[in-house]
Formats: structure tokens, sequence, C-alpha cells
């Protein structure tokens, strides 16, 4: 049995076949309207989220399954005092596959240790986010068809944003990638991402301004400012607008460079470029949901052949 807790626990020939997945999932929705007919997916959110959580029910519901789960810590068990390890052999017994969001780092990971089903990683405090990596990589090979040769730029909060990390660990096992962090002082890429890329070889440059940075990029990772993770509102205050990407940066960029968020969009980026063509956030939650789908089919080793 296997979960899904790091982007790098699939081998980059493993992430190929699962967005080939994803693809032919986009082009022949119909072909997989019932392949989880008798699935149940257990969502166990212990932090808040939107997104991530309807992405997975949708993918379930448009499998055929069957969704069951809590979006609240408050409104489970958790508040009884009751640890994710109980929580998720109960789980086992209810559902055949759980996607956990947590706000503790490596929770979803103890968690497994214990689970009979598999689990997925929907977001671990700080740390990982492994599906919204695989939405970026399945958004970027979909619209670039390659996930090599890019320089790209990663703006806004690299500090506590757990997406840029997931994202990054990704990208490091792909061919001549370049990256540009974009940050405030504050909020700069932690330490040991950095000695990561120093020891693999991977070039890099941290820098403050992006309209400095904006003519070189091939990708733009834009981020909001974490503000649940932040000790003081003060110093969320002071940060939150430090970056509003507008039509006026927007012209600075190659013709061809894709405009990425994980979203939710906070300030960071102005509603004017949402119809340029280069901004594609809203059709990566689209991506997410296909590859959503393409993982639940994978991790329950259902034989698409069959289908
Ligand atoms: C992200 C997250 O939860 O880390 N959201 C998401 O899942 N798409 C990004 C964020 O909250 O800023």
């Amino acid at each position: 049995m296997r979960h899904l807790m790091s982007p790098l626990d699939f081998t980059t020939a493993e992430l190929d076949k699962l967005f080939d997945l994803a693809n032919d999932i986009e082009n022949n929705k119909e072909k997989y309207a019932h392949a989880c007919d008798e699935k149940k997916l257990a969502t166990c959110f212990y932090e808040p989220s939107t997104r991530t959580r309807l992405s997975f029910e949708s993918a379930m519901m448009s499998l055929g399954g069957k969704v069951l789960g809590f979006s609240d810590a408050a409104c489970s068990s958790a508040a009884k005092g009751e640890s994710v390890s109980d929580t998720i052999r109960m789980i086992s017994c209810y559902a055949d596959i759980c996607a956990m969001r947590h706000p503790k780092e490596g929770a979803p990971m103890v968690a497994s240790t214990k689970s009979r089903i598999p689990v997925i990683n929907a977001g671990d405090g700080g740390h990982q986010h492994p599906t919204q990596t695989l939405t970026d990589l399945l958004t970027i090979r979909s619209l670039k068809g390659r996930l090599n040769n890019f320089t790209i730029g990663l703006c806004g909060d690299l500090k506590f944003g757990r997406t840029v990390h997931s994202l990054i660990n990704a990208l490091s096992r792909y061919d001549n990638i370049k990256f540009i962090f974009v940050s405030p002082e504050e909020l700069r890429i932690p330490e040991y991402i950095i000695d990561n890329l120093k020891e693999m070889n991977i070039p890099f440059e941290e820098v403050i301004s992006l309209e400095e940075v904006m003519p070189k990029l091939d990708l733009l990772y834009m981020t909001r400012v974490q503000r649940e993770r932040f000790f003081n509102e003060e110093d969320y205050v002071r940060l939150k607008d430090f970056y509003v990407l507008n039509k006026e940066k927007m012209a600075l960029a190659k013709d061809d460079m894709l405009v990425l968020h994980p979203l939710p969009r906070v300030n960071e980026i102005s509603v004017e470029v949402d119809d340029d063509p280069r901004a594609v956030y809203f059709k990566q939650v689209q991506y997410g949901v296909y590859v959503r789908m393409a993982l639940i089919l994978t991790l329950l080793e259902i034989d698409t052949s069959k289908l």
C-alpha cells in the first residue's frame, strides 16, 4: 500500500504516468465516471481549506465514489483529545482512502504509519503540500509541454508557504531549472532549502525586487503572505502588500510567461491581471481536480486499462 506524503514519493517516471492519466481524464471524463463506484474517500481536515478539500471531494465524486469527513478540528474527536493515530485507525474502517490536512508538520505521516488505507498529505503546517505540487506540475506540463528548461520566479511568502517548499523540491529533479526567489528579507526561503540547492548544484538567486527579474522569467509562482503562521499581526500588516502583480509589471514579462498561484489570493495579484492570457491560476484549479482523480485511481490501484 502506498501513501503520498511528499512530491518526491513518486519518481519522475511515475509522475509522468500520473500526468498522462490526468490528461486522459481531462479528455475522456465519461470513461472514468464509475471507476470508484464502490469506494469512499475520507477528508480529515484539521485546518481551514476550501479549494483542496472541495477539489478532493469533486475528484472522488467525478469517479463515482462517495465522500465523508470533517472540515474543522473543533467538530471532530480531536476536540476531545483523540490522537491522529487513533483517528486514522477508525477512519480505516469507514473509508478506502483518506486525505488529511493538519496544522502540525508530520501529522499525516504519523497517521500513515497506523493506517490500513492510503493516506494523502493534503498540507501539513508550513511543511509540504504535495497535491498542490502535483497540480502545479500538471498545469505547467499541460500548458508548456515540458517540465525542464525553465527559469521560475517564486514570489511572496517563501518562508511559510508550504506550496513553495514542495514545488522547489519537485522541480529540482528536472534538468536546467533555475530558481529566482523574490521575497522581503523577513520572508526569505528557509536555509535548509538553500543548502539543498547548493548541494545539488541547482542555480538560484534571491532578490527583493520583482520588477527587476520579471523579463527573465518563464514561470512566475505568486503566493499570499501566510497570516495564520505569523507570530504577530503587526508584522503581517507590514508585509502583506509587499508585492502586488499588476498590468504594469506584467508588461515587463515575456509574452509566453505563465503566472501561477495556489490560491487563495489576497492582494498579491490585482484582479486586472485575471484577463491576461498568461494568468493561468484558475485553470490550475481545474487541473487540480484531474490530478487528484488520477492520484486516487493510482493509490487505490484501480486498473484503468479495463475502463
Ligand atoms: C495553499 C495552502 O493551503 O497551503 N492553498 C491551497 O491549498 N491551494 C496556499 C495558501 O493557503 O496560501
